[in-house]
């Protein structure tokens, strides 16, 4: 059987975790999130390819590029969660299963987070059990492809 393939993307501000807020993100770093994520893909055998970006415009042509290269995409896709029609649109027209993934419980904070323009297009969110939120979204993910 073909190995299959999922695409992580960690949206803005998220190279900063471990230090950045936290008392909201914890002490977690990205390259521990990461280690959990690939821990998971070896026992799972699934191929993982894991990506950061600070830029809308590279996560649009990243997952524009997605939908002939990997069977799924996890992503948090952080600030641009409430703000990018441009995502919202690229994960749409991949026509592959995105699944959708926050550290934070984005509807205990401010108003301004309570709106995910992403949710519509993803086939599940996970949100609000930090570096758990990740684990249990790439284990939703790997089982639904
Ligand atoms: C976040 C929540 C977003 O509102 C915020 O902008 C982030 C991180 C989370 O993982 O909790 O950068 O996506």
């Amino acid at each position: 059987m073909k190995v299959k393939k999922i695409l992580v993307i960690h949206g803005p501000n998220l190279q900063l975790l471990g230090t950045r807020e936290p008392a909201v993100y914890g002490r977690v770093t990205l390259s521990q999130i990461n280690k959990e994520l690939k821990k998971i893909a070896q026992k799972r055998k699934v191929f993982l390819k894991i990506a950061q970006s600070n830029v809308e415009g590279d996560i649009v042509g990243l997952i524009g590029k997605s939908s002939s290269k990997f069977d799924g995409i996890l992503i948090n896709p952080a600030a641009y969660t409430h703000t990018s029609v441009a995502i919202r649109d690229a994960i749409a027209a991949s026509g592959i299963p995105a699944v959708e993934v926050h550290l934070s419980n984005i509807h205990s904070r401010e108003e301004f987070r309570h709106k995910s323009l992403i949710t519509p297009v993803a086939k599940g969110t996970i949100l609000g059990f930090g570096m758990k939120s990740y684990t249990l979204g790439l284990e939703a993910l790997i089982d639904l492809i």
